[in-house]
């Protein structure tokens, strides 16, 4: 971090020029920049991301540098004070901001938040697909165990995630068609996944693996959608062959990124129960973004709730579905429809998450939490652990789950 100082003094600078706009305390209105401001912003981002690239992109960076230990050998991933900022012209977004948690092995961890909330951009930083250059992790640890040896992906060399990712780790995204490649064969895409992680499988292999692949996601003519190309598929069989070409080389971690969104109730269902399933099957562990509380319930073992870039709460599915304690997670759980619900109208959360640009240095649900107090005018709250498993970053349990008065 010290070695950073100076960097992070720098865009300390961009935030603040952006802040000096109408005062400090009204909202800041970063959409009338000057041209002479807007200068000095992409100047100043240039610096910052030409540092940070040149050094993602050395040669020869000793497996030392990024070679690293797990807290707790029963995790396969831990995320820990991850910051991903994006250097854009009208100032710096914290897309993620000091996010930390953890995926067990062999478990389901559910992430979710409201729209924006940095869900993607989490999981994009583990598979080292942020934007680049604007986009770029500056701060915090990855720790990932592949098996052969434990991984600091933060400062792991382009080169090398290339053999982790898709072979270790790998990502089912929200919308297949924008994934598979329009112009080539479903089959061949998942010929090339295969090929590329085992050099020393004959064609024919690759061939009868992908086939058994399609099989195994619940395609029944896999022969047939092997020579398909993706516009000929349906979207829940899209979906699947993503999946089939997610798992082709039994990943240790699956990251699904709202991976039934696009398809209708019943596909849903029979999608997460594949990916359940099949989990099981390659003794694999589940990163599960999705809005669909009803999917986290019947899916997740850990539930992490984010807000603006940061962690509010986590803890496991029954801490945070029969004890949801910071508030957001508690207006998440009361928008939810469920059937003993005898409403006219589902409860929505008032007011919208602050301009990422221009965080508040108070708590940033503060402005729409109904239960807002005077503690809740300082510093971001910390972390408080109510148990074990569960932690919330919320004033009103700074006493270990103590609840103080409204005021
Ligand atoms: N390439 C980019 N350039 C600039 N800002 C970006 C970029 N990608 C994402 N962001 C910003 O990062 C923040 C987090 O985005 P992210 O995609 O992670 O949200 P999310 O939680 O996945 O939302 P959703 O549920 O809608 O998918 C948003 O404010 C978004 O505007
Ligand atoms: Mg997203």
């Amino acid at each position: 971090m010290d070695k950073n100082k100076g960097f992070f003094d720098r865009f300390k600078i961009i935030g603040r020029w952006v802040g000096k706009k109408n005062g400090s305390n009204t909202p800041k209105n970063v959409n009338y920049l000057s041209a002479k401001e807007l200068r000095m912003i992409s100047r100043e981002n240039r610096k910052i991301t030409e540092e940070l690239e040149s050094k993602r992109k050395r040669v020869g960076v000793l497996e030392s540098e990024y070679r690293a230990t797990m807290k707790n050998p029963d995790n396969i991933l831990e995320i820990d004070n991850l910051h991903t900022y994006f250097f854009t012209d009208i100032g710096v977004v914290k897309a993620v901001d000091g996010v930390s948690f953890n995926v067990p092995k062999g478990k389901t961890v559910g992430v979710v938040g409201e729209s924006g909330c940095g869900k993607s951009v989490t999981s994009l930083s583990i598979m080292h697909l942020v934007q680049r250059p604007q986009g770029q992790i500056v701060e915090g640890e990855i720790r990932f165990d592949s098996g052969d040896m434990i991984y600091d992906i933060a400062k792991t060399p382009t080169d090398r995630m290339q053999k982790i990712r898709g072979n270790k780790i790998s990502m089912i995204f929200q919308e297949p068609m924008t994934s598979l490649n329009p112009v080539f064969k479903v089959g061949m895409q998942i010929d090339e996944v295969i090929e590329l992680h085992n050099s020393h499988m004959t064609r024919d292999l690759v061939k009868r693996r992908t086939i058994e692949m399609i099989e195994m996601v619940g395609i029944a003519d896999s022969e047939g959608v092997y020579e398909m190309y993706p516009h000929e598929l349906s979207g829940g069989m899209r979906q699947r062959a993503m999946i089939a070409m997610a798992l082709a080389c039994s990943p240790k971690l699956i990251i699904a990124d709202e991976p039934t969104t696009a398809l209708d109730v019943t596909i849903q269902a029979q999608i997460m129960d594949l990916l359940r399933t099949l989990k099981d099957k390659i003794n694999s562990s589940i990163m599960l973004i999705t809005h669909d509380l009803g999917v986290i319930a019947e899916m997740a073992d850990f539930v992490v709730v984010m807000y603006a870039g940061r962690v509010v709460e986590q803890g496991s599915a029954r801490d945070i579905f029969y004890n949801p304690l910071h508030p957001y997670t508690v207006g998440l759980m009361a928008s939810k429809p469920g059937k003993d619900k005898n409403v006219e109208r589902l409860y929505s959360i008032p007011g919208s998450v602050p301009n990422p640009i221009d965080m508040p240095n108070y708590c940033y649900f503060k402005d729409r939490c109904d239960r807002a107090f005077e503690a809740c005018n300082g510093e971001y709250p910390p972390t408080y652990s109510i148990s074990e498993t569960h932690k919330v970053a919320c004033y009103h349990y700074a006493n270990g789950g103590v609840t103080h008065d409204r005021s």
